[in-house]
């Protein structure tokens, strides 16, 4: 069998220690971030019926292009979930919490891209959803949430760019005068750019291409498109941002990549790194959303955060490095290893990180497994100290540190040097 397929599939990887530990820790901060503003977690399935997602817009790469869906063994197209709005959204319709709904979330998401630095087919995320409120002032909240985890996280790259899509009928107006403004001048729009008019004329907004510069430059902007409450809301918006100092520019090109957003449409980009892939985090108001899956009418706002760009972001600003050392006792027996194994389940049940070595190695591979799991403490017992109900407590960080201390006094002991 060709060996290929024993490799994690292209646009996925393995995240091992301590990479691993940063993204639980990352969840954390979040968790806390969220909660200390009133949020609760919600843990919506991986793959939901197709339809739940095909409300994310027909003309969006992400139904179009990106979508993981399958057939089960009954018979059912599902999709694994590309993001988790939509899941989200569909489980406020299924539950009816009490509104307003504020929720957040962690997870992996699936998405069938090219891949490359910093975009990966399998990503993870962390996001919240507000359901229920039309408060302008509320998006300034979500948005100040986002930008308060990253100054946990220590960002301080990290830009955040603004824009309002209008309503509905706003947006509407918006993509008629693109359409004209793009078809008159058909010929000179890149090939790639000319198809993307046919399916989405905003997403040619996005277009990077040399060719398509001076035509998007000269575009409409929608701005002009804003109705007198649109404006008003979007003027709001911004008042609320200067009100708390988050600093912001507003980017009349900024279309996002998902069809459902009205009015707010937001974006932290890190300047940290300049790879195609530098948008952090992003989000925005979908207030049609929840009626498009079936629900009531009701409001609703949220962004999420890709977990591993942030961690790339971070790496790029050397801050939220590694995480503390995943073991602090190592206990190390030359007697055979049943002393090891009272000692580390007692140590263990005591809430210090304990780790061991096993098939009864020398003093000197356990000594060596010891420094290899980054302790900081040894406890060694011999048969000499089996005798005398003690242990050797070793200070790893210091080669001169070491003490013989009763048995009974190890767990203060520990504490002392370690709390
Ligand atoms: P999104 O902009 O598609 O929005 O994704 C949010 C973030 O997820 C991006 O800014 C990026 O950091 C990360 N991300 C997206 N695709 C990939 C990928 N292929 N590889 C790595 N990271 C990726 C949403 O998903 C919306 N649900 C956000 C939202 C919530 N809007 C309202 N509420």
């Amino acid at each position: 069998m060709n060996d290929l397929n024993f490799r994690a599939p292209k646009g996925t990887r393995d995240i091992l220690w301590p990479d691993s530990a940063r993204h639980q820790f990352l969840t954390e901060v979040f968790a806390e971030v969220v909660s200390e503003a009133g949020y609760t977690q919600v843990i919506t399935p991986m793959f939901e019926h197709v339809e739940v997602f095909q409300r994310l817009g027909g003309a969006t790469d992400v139904v179009r292009k990106e979508m993981y869906d399958f057939q089960d063994k009954g018979g059912r197209h599902l999709a694994l979930r590309p993001e988790q709005t939509a899941s989200v959204v569909r489980a406020f319709n299924e539950h009816r919490p009490a509104i307003p709904w504020k929720a957040w979330y962690t997870g992996p998401n699936f998405r069938y891209e090219r891949s490359q630095k910093g975009r990966f087919r399998q990503f993870s995320q962390v996001g919240i959803e507000v359901l229920g409120v039309e408060d302008p002032y509320l998006d300034v909240e979500v948005m100040a949430l986002a930008w308060r985890f990253y100054e946990r996280l220590g960002l301080r790259q990290v830009k955040l760019e603004l824009n309002s899509l209008g309503s509905k009928e706003d947006r509407n107006k918006f993509i008629d005068a693109l359409q004209q403004h793009f078809t008159q001048s058909l010929s000179e729009l890149s090939e790639e750019s000319q198809k993307t008019l046919e399916v989405n004329p905003l997403r040619v907004l996005d277009s990077n291409r040399e060719q398509d510069a001076h035509l998007i430059s000269a575009a409409p902007s929608m701005l002009d498109f804003l109705s007198e409450d649109s404006e008003e809301h979007f003027t709001q918006v911004q008042e609320g941002l200067n009100s708390l100092n988050i600093p912001f520019s507003v980017n009349p090109k900024l279309v996002r990549g998902l069809d459902y957003y009205i009015r707010t449409a937001f974006e932290f980009i890190s300047e940290s790194f300049d790879a195609a892939q530098n948008a952090i985090g992003g989000g925005g108001r979908y207030d049609g959303l929840v009626e498009d899956l079936g629900g009531p009418s009701t409001p609703g706002v949220g962004f999420a955060i890709g977990t591993d760009r942030t961690l790339l972001a971070c790496d790029a600003e050397k801050t939220f490095q590694m995480p503390e050392a995943a073991i602090e006792v190592f206990v190390v027996d030359v007697t055979g290893g049943m002393e090891a194994l009272k000692l580390t389940t007692e140590l263990r049940n005591a809430g210090f990180k304990t780790d061991r070595a096993w098939d009864n190695r020398s003093m000197k591979a356990q000594m060596k497994l010891a420094d290899r799991s980054g302790a900081l403490f040894a406890i060694i017992v011999g048969e000499e100290e089996v005798a005398s109900d003690t242990v050797i407590l070793r200070d790893l960080r210091e080669s001169t540190g070491q003490s013989k201390i009763t048995r009974e006094t190890i767990q203060e002991d520990l504490r002392k040097r370690l709390r």
